[in-house]
């Protein structure tokens, strides 16, 4: 079976071809056009000016890949920004009249936990996981009991941890996308000796409450108290840019380990699943797997690799063939910003 995927539900415009040959994906193309270098003086994503590059760079993208013989074309529908969405969707549909081929909406972040299929085999995982799905829109654990069976255990009730990396970058003035520009800062802080590190201290929000939920607003107030109420010329000092880094990307971690965890033994999950453009973060995935195999070794980690973290059309293809029996009428088929992952 060969499906095109179709990736537009935030700042990355992608397309891919893969192949199902022997229970195993096979990667033909996966094609990413990046608008990073655009909404860096945001500071983050402009719908409307990330919409008319999808307009621009889908066909472009899509001439690079080869049409023949697809099965199935694989489109995200949501959640995610609803002007981009409905780039992709819009486009899909036109294409899969022009091919005559089933077209399989998919749910974002399904797609986000199912890129741990790729270069696996299809049944490698076991069940029931915990997933741990944390990117620039999103921060949710979900129970998984099953490929299509989810239910939402927690989510943030503010803003993702994407999104405090991304803002707690800005106050700093380190660059855009903030995750990778934190995550650097912290690692120069790691590498110091000893006697010349600042300490900082900032909030856990939620780490201790019995629920599932995030909360990461609260943080980024307190990395922008913390700097204001510094002397200029010590806040925009590498010492003191490299302690708040490290600090900020250490109270992320502890929160979204700790929550995953207890989530993990609660349930008794044979695996933990994780994805998303946070993911990426090399200090998230070492301290999480190292701390699963210390206190839940019967769990297995499942993390991609790190470019398949951040948002791609390649776990696209892969959620749209698990979908594949949900495939509409491609008339019927809508962009919905709002798409939950909950089967029940
Ligand atoms: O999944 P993604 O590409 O897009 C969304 O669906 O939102 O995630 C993008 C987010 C951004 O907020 C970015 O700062 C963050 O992922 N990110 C990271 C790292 N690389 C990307 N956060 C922490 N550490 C990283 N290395
Ligand atoms: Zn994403």
């Amino acid at each position: 079976m060969k499906i095109l995927a179709i990736e537009t539900s935030c700042d990355e415009t992608g397309v891919a071809v893969l192949e199902v040959k022997n229970g195993k994906f096979k990667i033909k193309n996966n094609l990413i056009s990046s608008q990073v270098k655009l909404h860096q003086k945001y500071g983050g994503v402009h719908p409307s000016l990330a919409k008319r590059e999808h307009q621009k760079n889908l066909p472009l993208l899509i001439k690079k890949v080869s049409h023949n013989k697809i099965d199935l074309i694989g489109v995200t529908a949501g959640p995610g920004l609803d002007p981009c969405l409905w780039v992709g969707v819009n486009f899909a549909k036109d294409l899969a009249k022009k091919l005559k081929t089933p077209l399989v909406p998919v749910n974002h972040i399904e797609a986000h936990i199912l890129a741990n299929f790729i270069n696996r085999g299809l049944s490698s995982i076991k069940f029931p996981a915990v997933c741990l799905v944390v990117s620039g829109g999103h921060t949710q654990l979900i129970l998984m009991k099953g490929i299509g069976k989810y239910r939402i255990l927690g989510e943030t009730r503010d803003d993702a941890a994407g999104e405090c990396f991304d803002k707690i970058a800005r106050i700093l003035g380190i660059g855009y996308p903030g995750g990778p520009a934190v995550a650097e800062q912290a690692r120069q802080y790691s590498l110091k000796i000893k006697n010349l590190k600042l300490k900082i201290s900032l909030p856990r929000p939620m780490i201790h409450q019995k629920n599932y939920d995030f909360s990461f607003s609260g943080l980024k107030t307190a990395v922008l108290y913390d700097f204001k109420n510094r002397k200029p010329k010590e806040r925009r000092s590498k010492k003191y840019i490299q302690a708040m880094c490290h600090e900020a990307q250490q109270a992320i971690i502890d929160v979204l380990i700790k929550k995953t965890l207890k989530a993990a033994k609660n349930y008794k999950a044979k695996s933990i699943i994780l994805g998303g453009g946070v993911v990426a973060n090399n200090e998230l995935r070492k301290q999480l797997e190292e701390k699963t195999e210390k206190e839940i070794p019967y769990s297995k980690t499942y993390i991609p690799a790190s470019e398949l973290c951040t948002d791609n059309a390649l776990m696209a293809g892969v959620a749209a063939y698990f979908n594949r029996g949900k495939k509409k009428n491609w008339k019927k088929i809508k962009a919905d910003a709002n798409l939950r992952i909950d089967t029940k």
